[in-house]
């Protein structure tokens, strides 16, 4: 009996032996179409192919492409383990043409797989065409030798196929199973054909139109092929089953979960154990995708079925969290096909298990309270709105998780009920903001908020996507479309452009429309409204638009190269200067990065040198940066470093990198740096490049700040010092080498210099070059010298003060300075007459002659200054009077 895998690789070779490309799976978060919550067939990943938009170097392909049915149109959810064929993950197999074959030879590659490598007997099988394609039937009759009521005509949309409202669709023929007369229903197109009789194995598309948003409808470039085949549907044919949770691979999981509980897989559990299984796939396929479970978008379908299970292992009487248990389990079926699953094997786990265990908290105490409502209303009433929205609220149960539990009663919810009591907290919420205080045009992001719901970030792992146009916002309010040069803020539904926060800048970039194109300056994040701020730069933009988003992504990466390297510095930092280093704030732009911590003085250029050596060697690692999703708790256990000022909710991103050197090798060696954050980063730590310092700062009190460049930055920086380092050599006329020296020497003989000059100028002043003897005068039995002079600064003075004692031997000097318009005043006495005369006292009176007053020194030498020299002779002759009464 052939293996599910065994059935995927067969259906692959048989295309690839028809000169098909076997190309991956695509992830189940589609990039390329902003309308799909998840990829949802294998047509999803070539939708731009077949309309002509795309090309690929190959015209046909085939794939085994994982998709999930949950949330959005396609919503499986609800009947999942109670049917036979319902699932929220399955595998579609395809093969696909672009305008290269049609029908004629489509329908015989069907036809020989499914006859001969699949050796299905031809008397079971018949098919479908649409009621207008006589071409097709024709072919059905030539290559399979179908008799006339084994080809029915149908004349509804099941036989015309579209992905959506509008992109390619086209004629369907469908190929159908006949599980024979002792299992009820009829075939297709009869009043019983929704019976298990006859099920639908293959879809066979044409695709050659293209429908338009407008109703019209246009031919395709190219005429192309889709087909999908489940490959749970025809695994469970060729395995001789008739449900799909009997194929190997489902049973699998249902044993491992069986084994897991302790429980019998056929037993009365039995519907809990395919809810198990199939979610099973659907969350840890999720996860390896990048999903993490949240209160939004994506990662609330994620939530909501990875809850739904973990209600259904806790009717299995499990007490402790199962799901992560079963993942080995997944890989080993799964994980050779989709190297993803292998790959992300222990984030899966880590999510289940953190989820399954808080959830655990909370669920008992809500199926309590959910069996006490029950109890208390009359038999198969409906639960109230308010239970269940308390239930959604308190106890963390999505809606759809209470509906499953009632449903094994019979019983439902009252939906409105519930949506009444959730409009309502929303309206407390924002009563309770309006009333804080922030600014009025702010409302608008509450509304887009409660209408739209946050928008999805896509940034982490692409710089471009596709979006469909929310909402656009002017002044506060809302436009229907913008014009050529005019700003306007713009919300999408999903995007990769990063809304600043945590210290990383917001991403700036491109959104392209049919109708034109806007320049994205910046990105800011409005009550979990991811607000795009733009100026339209050619034609108009409108709502309800598909955008093209791409983010510039040269700035990202240096953001992200800044970003990594704040994380390894402030590691580096605590490194060097010790524990008490806390981040204070950062800023993490693309030219540079900032750094703000707790330290009482200046980094020395020491220190600083071996930080910058520190993070340069862990760049030199190499090393992948890793990021995980956890509990708060968890992640402080890990050691992580939380960021300054953040607030978390019931999950944290933490980010780590590196390993410290000499720790032991493999994967127990120690991690350098772990730290909570939701900013991007590098993939590695040598994308960072190079990390240079620029210099460290005070900021605030205790708060010393560091900036750093990274990658080319860091490169321009250094090449320009030593550009300038290469002008200094050449003004010396010097080689690089010798620069030091030489600025020393010339340092050296300045300072030589200066004070020859100095000396000259005293010596100008004392009569040019001593050859005039200064001329003293006699008062009161002292010599007494007064001079005026020019050109001799306040700070020379002393030295001439000095000078002209010693030249008198014994008596009173006097001088009068023009310091740069203003007047400085010096005295000095020689010491044999300190007694009789104070030089102190001759400067206050010489600077009171001159207007000013003032000065001070010693008996022997003292300063002053006044507002300038004009009454020069009249203060000469006032301390030569003084001088006269004292001595
Ligand atoms: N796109 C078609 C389907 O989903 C055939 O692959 O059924």
């Amino acid at each position: 009996m052939p293996s599910l895998n065994d059935i995927r690789q067969t259906f692959l070779d048989f295309f690839a032996r028809n000169g098909h490309a076997v190309v991956d799976s695509s992830p189940l978060v589609p990039r390329n179409d902003p309308t799909l919550m998840f990829t949802n067939s294998g047509m999803v990943q070539f939708k731009n192919v077949f309309t002509g938009l795309e090309s690929r170097p190959y015209n046909r392909a085939t794939t085994a492409q994982k998709c999930v049915r949950a949330g959005g149109k396609h919503n499986d959810l609800d009947n999942v383990g109670y049917t036979a064929r319902h699932h929220t993950f399955f595998e579609m197999l395809g093969n696909f043409s672009f305008g290269d074959y049609f029908k004629s030879e489509a329908i015989p590659f069907a036809w020989e797989l499914l006859t001969r490598d699949f050796a299905i007997p031809a008397d079971r099988l018949l098919v479908t065409v649409y009621h207008t394609d006589d071409e097709a039937a024709a072919i059905w009759k030539k290559v399979a030798g179908l008799p006339d009521e084994r080809i029915i005509r149908i004349p509804t949309d099941d036989n015309f196929w579209r992905m959506g409202p509008t992109g390619p669709c086209g004629p369907s023929t469908e190929i159908f199973f006949d599980h024979g007369a002792e299992i009820w229903g009829g075939p297709p197109g009869s009043p019983d054909e929704n019976g298990d009789r006859f099920i639908e194995i293959w879809n066979l598309v044409f695709m050659q139109n293209e429908q338009h948003a407008d109703g019209s409808m246009t031919e395709l470039p190219r005429q192309s092929i889709d087909t999908g085949m489940g490959l749970e549907r025809i695994g469970a044919l060729l395995q001789g089953k008739h449900d799909n949770y009997d194929t190997d691979l489902m049973r699998a999981l249902i044993e491992a979960s069986a084994n897991a509980t302790s429980t019998d897989p056929d037993g009365p559990g039995k519907v809990h154990h395919r809810v198990i299984a199939d979610h099973l796939r659907s969350t840890s396929f999720l996860i390896a995708d990048g999903v993490m479970p949240s209160n939004d978008g994506r990662g609330y379908v994620l939530r909501r079925i990875m809850r739904r299970a973990m209600r259904h292992a806790h009717m299995l009487g499990a007490q402790d969290p199962v799901m992560h248990r079963l993942v080995p389990a997944l890989v080993r079926q799964m994980g050779a096909a989709y190297p993803e699953l292998t790959r992300a094997r222990a984030t899966i786990e880590e999510t289940l298990r953190l989820e399954e265990t808080r959830f655990r908290q909370t669920l008992e105490r809500g199926l309590r309270l959910l069996d006490d409502e029950l109890n208390r209303l009359p038999e198969g009433a409906a639960l109230p709105g308010e239970a269940a929205f308390r239930l959604y609220d308190t106890y963390g149960f999505p809606l759809d998780l209470t509906q499953d539990a009632l449903r094994e009663r019979g019983q439902a919810v009252d939906v409105a009920g519930f949506d009444a009591a959730m409009a309502e907290q929303k309206a407390k919420a924002r009563a309770a903001w309006s009333g804080s205080g922030e600014a009025a045009d702010a409302a608008i992001w509450f509304e887009l908020a409660d209408r739209h719901g946050a928008t999805e970030f896509l940034g982490y792992d692409s710089e471009a996507s596709e979006g469909a146009i929310l909402a656009l916002v002017d002044g506060g309010q809302t436009v229907e479309r913008a014009g050529e040069g005019e700003r306007v803020q713009i919300v999408v539904n999903q995007t990769p452009f990063y809304a600043e926060s945590g210290g990383q800048v917001g991403d700036t970039g491109l959104v392209k429309t049919e109708t034109g194109a806007a320049r994205v300056t910046d990105t800011r994040r409005m009550q979990g409204v991811i607000v795009h701020l733009a100026e339209v730069t050619l034609g108009e933009i409108a709502v309800g638009q598909g955008a093209q988003l791409s983010v510039d992504s040269d700035r990202r990466g240096a953001i992200r190269a800044n970003h990594s390297a704040t994380h390894l510095l402030n590691e580096a930092l605590r490194g060097a200067l010790g524990e008490h280093v806390a981040q204070k704030g950062s800023l993490n732009a693309d030219d540079r990065l900032r750094f703000d911590f707790s330290h009482g003085k200046a980094v020395t250029a020491e220190e600083l040198a071996a930080i910058e050596a520190e993070v340069n060697a862990l760049i030199r690692q190499n090393a992948p940066v890793e990021t995980r999703v956890m509990s708060p708790e968890d992640a402080r256990e890990l050691g992580a470093q939380a960021l300054f000022g953040e607030k978390y909710g019931d999950e944290v991103r933490v980010v780590s990198m590196g390993h410290r050197e000499g720790s032991e090798k493999g994967a127990n060696r120690d991690t350098y740096s772990i730290e909570l954050c939701g900013g991007t980063h590098v993939a590695r730590t040598g994308d960072i490049g190079a990390f240079v310092i620029l210099g460290d700062s005070a900021s605030s009190a205790g708060v010393r700040r560091i900036e750093a460049v990274t990658g080319e930055a860091a490169l321009a920086h250094l090449r320009a010092a030593e550009g300038r380092l290469s002008e200094i050599a050449g003004l010396l006329k010097a080689p690089v080498g010798d620069v030091v020296d030489r600025v020393k020497a010339l340092a050296d003989e300045r300072r030589a210099m200066a004070g020859e000059i100095a000396s000259l100028k005293r010596q100008l002043a004392m009569g040019g070059g001593g050859d005039a003897s200064p001329q003293a005068r006699e008062v009161g039995g002292v010599s007494f010298l007064a001079r005026r002079v020019e050109g001799v600064s306040g700070r020379d003075l002393p030295a001439l003060v000095d000078d002209m004692k010693r030249s008198l031997g014994s008596g009173a000097v006097l001088v009068l300075a023009d310091a740069g318009g203003k007047a400085a005043v010096a005295a000095g006495v020689t010491p044999d007459l300190t007694g009789r005369v104070s030089a102190v006292d001759m400067v206050r009176r010489a600077a009171e002659a001159l207007g000013g007053k003032g000065g001070g020194g010693r008996p022997d030498m003292a300063q002053g200054g006044a507002p300038s020299l004009e009454a020069a002779d009249a203060a000469i002759a006032a301390v030569e009077t003084m001088i006269g009464e004292t001595a």
